[in-house]
C-alpha cells in the first residue's frame, strides 16, 4: 500500500493506493458511517459489507438524478445520520457523483471518504472533488465542489468490472494524456487494454499515473479557472451525445475527441497526423471513433452546455498532443464545421 496526502486550500485529502476493504472498516466504525453504492456493486460485494448500513441506488447513468439524492436523503435521516457520520461512496462514478454531493448538501455537510470501484471513477471521477446529479437531458447541471477525506483505491474491484466499462474508463485516460502527457500517449500506444486488463502492477501504475496528472490540475485551477477546464476535452460534445444517444460516458466522450481533435485541426493548426494518431489510439482501446449522429439534435443541447457564454462556447482544443488550450467558438462557427467535425 502507499499513502499520499494531497493539499487543497480548505481540505487535504489522503489517497491509499493498492489498499483494500479491511482497511476501510478499520478506519470506520459501523455505527457512524453509511455506505451509498449502486445495485450492481451490491449484488457483487455483499458478502464484504455485513454489518454495515447501506443505501443502495439502482445502477446506471440514468439514475444520478435529484430523485436518488433525495431517497438517499431520506434513508439517512431514516438512520439517524448526523453531521459526524461518514459517508462512504462506493462504485463508479455515478455512485462517486451522488454520494459527493449528498454528502455537500445533507445537514450542510458530512464527512465523505470514496472507494472507486471503475476505471473511470479511480482514475478520474473519485478525484478533484466535484459531484453532482443530472437534470433531465442536462448533464451535471447540478452539484458543489467538495473534496473527500480519504480515497481508497482497491484494484481487486476491477476483477469485476465488465470490459466494456474498462474500455469507457480508457477514454478518460487517453483524455489526460491528449492534454497534459505526451509521454502517457506513447506510453498508451506501446501497451494494449490486455496489458492492463491481465497485469493488475501495471494498471495500478497507470492509475497513480492519472491520479496524478488529475491532482496536479485541480489544485493549480480549484475555482476552474484556466487549467481545470483542459479536462472538458471530448466533453463539449461528449455529453450531448452522451445524453442523446445513451452512451457510456467514457463512448461519448471518445466521439467528443475526435469531433475535438478535428476541430483543432480546423482552426488551431494541429497536425492532421495527429488527428489520426488519437483517432488510432481510441480505436486500439475499443471506444467508437465514428458514429451516425443528428447534428442539429446536439447543437440544441450544447446551447445548455455549462461551457456555454453567450452565443458560443469554450472549447478545449489541442495545440499537440499532450497540450491543450481553451478558446471561444461561436456556435455558428461550429455549425459551418458541422460536416467535417461529426
Ligand atoms: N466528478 C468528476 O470529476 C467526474 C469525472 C468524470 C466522470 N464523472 C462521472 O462519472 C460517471 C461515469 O462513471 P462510470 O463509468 O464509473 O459509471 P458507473 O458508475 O455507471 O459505472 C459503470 C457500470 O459499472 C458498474 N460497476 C462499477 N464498478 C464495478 C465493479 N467493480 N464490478 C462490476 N461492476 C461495476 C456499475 O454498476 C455500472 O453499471 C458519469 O456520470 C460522469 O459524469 C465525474
Amino acid at each position: 500500500m502507499k499513502i499520499t496526502k494531497t493539499a487543497f486550500s480548505n481540505a487535504i485529502v489522503t489517497n491509499y493506493f493498492d489498499t483494500s476493504l479491511a482497511l476501510l472498516k478499520e478506519n470506520f466504525s459501523e455505527d457512524q458511517s453509511v455506505i451509498i453504492s449502486d445495485s450492481n456493486i451490491i449484488k457483487l460485494y455483499s458478502n464484504a459489507l455485513v454489518n454495515r448500513k447501506v443505501i443502495i441506488i439502482e445502477a446506471g447513468e440514468n439514475n444520478k438524478t435529484q430523485a436518488a439524492a433525495d431517497k438517499i436523503i431520506e434513508e439517512l435521516l431514516e438512520l439517524d445520520a448526523d453531521k459526524q457520520f461518514t459517508i462512504i461512496g462506493l462504485g463508479g462514478g455515478v455512485v462517486t457523483d451522488i454520494a459527493g454531493y449528498v454528502s455537500a448538501i445533507y445537514k450542510r455537510g458530512t464527512k465523505l471518504s470514496l472507494v472507486p470501484t471503475s476505471v473511470l471513477a479511480m482514475t478520474d471521477a473519485a478525484i478533484g472533488g466535484k459531484n453532482g446529479v443530472n437534470f433531465g437531458k442536462y448533464k451535471n447541471m447540478v452539484g458543489t465542489t467538495r473534496q473527500p477525506e480519504c480515497i481508497f483505491f482497491d484494484y481487486s474491484f476491477l476483477s469485476t468490472l465488465p470490459k466494456q466499462e474498462w474500455i469507457s474508463g480508457f477514454a478518460e485516460i487517453i483524455k489526460h494524456a491528449c492534454i497534459k502527457d505526451d509521454d502517457l500517449f506513447e506510453f498508451l500506444e506501446r501497451h494494449t487494454l490486455d496489458d492492463f486488463m491481465e497485469d493488475k502492477v501495471l494498471m495500478g501504475q497507470l492509475i497513480e499515473r492519472n491520479v496524478a496528472i488529475k491532482y496536479a490540475v485541480v489544485t493549480h485551477d480549484e475555482l476552474e479557472k484556466a487549467d481545470r477546464f483542459l479536462l472538458n476535452f471530448g466533453h463539449t460534445f461528449g455529453h450531448a451525445i452522451e445524453n442523446i444517444y445513451g452512451l457510456p460516458h467514457g463512448y461519448a466522450v471518445s466521439l467528443g475527441m475526435v469531433a475535438a481533435a478535428k476541430i483543432s485541426e480546423e482552426i488551431n493548426n494541429f497536425h492532421s497526423a495527429d488527428v489520426k494518431r488519437i483517432s488510432n489510439l481510441l480505436e486500439k482501446y475499443g471506444l467508437p471513433v465514428e458514429m451516425k449522429t443528428d447534428p442539429q439534435a446536439i447543437f440544441a443541447l450544447m446551447i445548455k452546455d455549462k461551457k456555454r457564454s453567450g452565443d458560443a462556447v469554450n472549447f478545449v482544443l489541442l495545440n499537440r498532443i499532450g497540450d491543450a488550450v481553451a478558446k471561444k467558438i461561436s456556435f455558428k462557427q461550429l455549425q459551418d464545421m458541422q460536416n467535417q467535425i461529426l
